[in-house]
């Protein structure tokens, strides 16, 4: 059907109309349609460390205090639970090492939202029109891609390595578009910081101050702001390396970074309590446009969220889950190491925190949604993330001999047995090949 005929057959806004099916929802239904599918396709969280006893303690402890319940079951404010907000930015601000009088924040500048996503989306809805253009990683965060899309909003790919996005290939593509008299068109580059989704790729300390400055000295010349959108959602998520310093951390006057992070994956996805640290002239704007949407979000989750780390659960957690998934890490490259090591053309990343592996195949297997390998993995009983679905329209062209793989949800059997069926595909398609 085409967008015009759906319109006029189910009174849809022209947005909504043309807003593509997301990608992940189609590969979700064929999940859910064969129950016996090993997915390594979703990017949920492993499913038995999920911190039951320490939500039902918070509770308990939030609802025992008649006043405090009643407050929490109360509308909350815009902005969110202030206590939440005061620990969300002391958190922040000693993984950088700074302290609140030196990077000049204060917890005005903080805004919970319904999981980051919602931060992403409240931002770029307050920086972009239709028609703009926003630079991320190629590849990048489909779930953000399919965001611009759906508001119009033009991503354009920027060439990425092991150490994240590339400073010098956001220049050139911001000079790029000055040339095609499009330099007003970009708002901002979109950075997933730390243990990107899908590629890995932790954005290297040396590149963070340097992203920083081509950015600036853009916003300097072009005479208007270019904002950077830095998702930290894996911040917590480091197995076998140390904390780096956030982008934002660079920023000294805290005009240019919109840090976005959330309690997703370091604790409950379920919570959905994410947040923004905000740059001073987006906070009323933000806030006035949550406002109409929301009016805050969920003030019991916050609550809830608040009480857990007042009783001291999440950082215990935390450890909790890096060793959980250092081990499931550990499973899955030793399975590609049995199963795939051997097979002509197959390389991936050794990631050191996130959820997920990138796998590059031989260049002739086309590994996206309509090629080959996808349905004889299938058959062989597995689902895997396209890596076409995570690059932009425009920019940088689609690896489609690329996989992402998810190790957060499934068991070490299912994760080994997964990857043994992924190889058996690929070895049909080479036998395929003509
Ligand atoms: C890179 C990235 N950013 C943001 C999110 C959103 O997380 P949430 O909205 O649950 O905070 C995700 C979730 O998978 C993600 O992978």
């Amino acid at each position: 059907m085409t967008t015009t005929s759906l319109r006029a057959s189910t009174g849809l806004s022209r947005r909504v109309a043309s807003a593509a099916v997301p990608p992940i929802s189609d590969l979700m239904h064929r999940a859910l349609a064969q129950p016996h599918l090993i997915s390594l396709a979703a990017g949920f969280v492993d499913q038995q460390s999920l911190p039951v006893a320490e939500i039902a303690a918070a509770a308990a402890a939030l609802v025992a205090d008649g006043e405090l319940a009643r407050a929490a079951l109360q509308y909350g404010t815009t902005l969110g639970h202030a206590p939440l907000r005061e620990y969300v930015l002391d958190d922040v601000l000693s993984g950088d090492r700074q302290t609140r009088a030196a990077s000049g924040l204060s917890s005005e500048r903080v805004v919970l939202t319904a999981g980051s996503n919602q931060l992403l989306h409240l931002v770029t809805e307050c920086l972009c029109d239709p028609g703009d253009i926003v630079l991320c990683a190629a590849p990048t965060y489909f779930v953000y891609l399919g965001l611009l899309a759906g508001i119009g909003v033009r991503g354009v790919g920027v060439a990425a390595d092991e150490d994240g996005l590339i400073p010098e290939a956001v220049e050139e593509e911001l000079a790029r578009r000055a040339s095609v008299g499009e330099a007003r068109r970009v708002k901002a580059v979109y950075a997933v910081s730390y243990f990107d989704n899908p590629s890995s790729a932790t954005l290297s300390l040396e590149r963070r101050g340097r992203l920083l400055d081509v950015v600036q000295r853009w916003s300097r010349d072009a005479g208007q702001p270019l904002y950077i959108l830095e998702d930290a959602a894996y911040r917590e998520m480091r197995y076998d390396v140390d904390d780096l310093p956030s982008i934002r951390s660079f920023d000294e006057t805290g005009d240019t970074v919109v840090y976005a992070g959330t309690f997703s994956k370091s604790f409950s996805p379920g919570l959905r309590v994410g947040w923004g640290i905000v740059p001073p002239m987006l906070v009323a704007p933000v806030c006035h446009f949550k406002g109409h949407i929301d009016f805050g979000s969920a003030h019991f989750n916050q609550a809830l969220m608040a009480r857990a780390i007042e009783m001291g659960f999440y950082r215990p957690h935390i450890d909790t889950l890096r060793t959980v998934y250092r081990g499931k890490l550990a499973v899955m490259l030793s399975a590609c190491e049995r199963h795939l090591g051997k097979v002509s053309g197959v390389r991936w990343r050794v990631p050191h925190g996130g959820l997920y592996v990138w796998l590059t195949l031989d260049e002739g297997i086309d590994a996206g949604p309509d090629g080959t390998l996808f349905d004889l993995a299938v058959k062989e009983g597995m689902l895997y993330v396209p890596g076409e679905f995570s690059y932009a329209a425009d920019g940088v062209a689609a690896k489609k001999n690329t996989i992402r793989l998810s190790f957060g949800v499934q068991t070490p059997e299912r994760i080994e047995a997964g990857v043994a069926a992924l190889a058996k595909a690929i070895a049909q398609t080479q036998h395929s090949a003509p």
